[in-house]
């Protein structure tokens, strides 16, 4: 079973993952995860936080002269900022005495700060956003840039835009996907229509300017793959509650599409579910895509798309009303480095935790404990699916 386990704090020394149950043989590049690292610091929108970070991976273990063995595959990636904060940050030398005045004790709304510092017992609320916070989405990034390796050798192919910032939608449902690559532009707001894109960085500009920020939708796209990943035989073995529950856990992401989506709860029946044709060449095929290619908790062989929703940055330039742990008292809650916006980059996320649920049903189903075996696995399975 494929599974992997993150830690790694924002100011901390490094981000780790353990990467475990993927076959052996697979070929892993650090310069191939990097490029997926490099993709989530882009976008228009982003704080300076960005320009401190240059996300490098170093493979510690579980790849020997580039291939996969089979072990556990640790990956880790520094932060460029740990000299700062060494003390401030130390698992050994206890500085509270003389850093007293760097705890924080006034929680931002919209954050993990005030309920993680009740529930664990805290007496900084550093202590949980330092986990609470994105900054440990690279480190998923790296883990779902070695899934989208082993997937690509089946020929899948995962890729992300954005259809919506601050309720300003893209016009983008009759497009192909050829044309919407075209479009996409990663150093600005990805999204393949190029005039909704220009009226997106006007409201993103303007809510900087107010103190505000914006969230907004994307789309994720996962091509190539066969019937049949995932099960309707138990509720957690479903890969439509698997996807909706990978993507839901990137933080600032309240809503899930699959497919149509919430769009279907409007519609008829007719208007709604794929009609299926045969014919010698295509075999089993359909004309439309609505279940965004999954059908009772499986893939059924369509394009699987999905969609998700990120709300706006909680951090706020214009303050919002908070409360003082300690003192009891009322304050304003604002910030001096944060993102107006990352949609973009929330979408390279996406890509990367789709990839994960892919692989691992992929593993799932058709096993092997090296790359050899599994593809012999999945082309006896593919010729079977032709020959029905
Ligand atoms: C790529 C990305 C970047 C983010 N950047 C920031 C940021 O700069 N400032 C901020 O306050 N929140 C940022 N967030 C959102 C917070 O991490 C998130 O809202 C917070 O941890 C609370 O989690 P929740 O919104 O899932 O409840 C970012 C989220 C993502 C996915």
């Amino acid at each position: 079973m494929l599974r992997y386990l993150m830690a790694g704090e924002s100011h901390g020394k490094a981000l780790t993952a353990i990467l475990d149950g993927l076959p052996a043989g697979l070929e892993i590049l650090e310069e191939d995860i990097n490029k997926d690292l490099a993709r989530r610091q882009k976008g228009y929108g982003r704080g300076d936080r960005m320009k401190i970070e240059t996300d490098k991976v170093e493979i510690l273990n579980g790849v020997r002269w580039k291939k996969s063995l089979g072990d556990p595959i640790t990956l880790m990636i520094r932060n460029k900022d740990w000299e700062n904060w060494s003390m401030k940050m130390s698992s050994g030398e206890d500085y509270f005495e003389s850093m007293k005045d760097i705890i924080i004790t006034k929680p931002r709304p919209g954050h993990a700060d005030l309920t993680g510092y009740i529930k664990y017992n805290q007496y900084d609320v550093r202590n949980i956003l330092e986990f609470a916070s994105a900054r440990n989405s690279a480190i998923r990034v790296a883990i779902g840039a070695v899934c989208k390796k082993f997937l690509s050798e089946f020929g899948v192919e995962i890729f992300s835009y954005v259809t919506e910032i601050g309720g300003i939608e893209a016009d983008y449902k009759n497009m192909s996907y050829d044309e919407i690559l075209n479009n996409i532009d990663e150093d600005m707001l990805k999204t393949p229509d190029k005039s909704a894109e220009k009226i997106m960085i006007e409201k993103i500009r303007k809510a900087k300017k107010d103190g505000d920020t914006v969230g907004g939708v994307f789309e994720v796209v996962a091509r190539n793959l066969p019937i049949g990943l995932g099960t309707y035989t138990q509720w957690d073995k479903r890969l439509d509650g698997n996807l909706a529950a990978s993507l839901m856990s990137i933080q600032a992401i309240k809503g899930v599409e699959i497919g149509m989506g919430f769009e279907t709860a409007k519609k008829l029946g007719s208007e709604v579910h794929d009609e299926i044709f045969y014919s010698e060449d295509e075999k089993f095929y359909r004309k439309t895509n609505r279940a965004g290619g999954l059908e009772g908790g499986m893939s059924n062989g369509e394009d699987i798309v999905v969609r998700a929703a990120m709300k706006p940055i909680p951090t706020l330039y214009t303050p919002l009303n908070s409360v003082d742990i300690e003192t009891k008292e009322p304050f304003e809650a604002s910030v001096e480095r944060s993102d107006a916006s990352a949609v973009p980059a929330a979408s390279v996320i996406g890509e990367a935790v789709v990839a994960y649920e892919l692989a691992k049903s992929f593993i799932e189903k058709f096993g092997g404990d090296s790359m050899e075996e599994i593809k012999r696995n999945y082309e006896s399975y593919k010729n079977y699916v032709k020959n029905i």
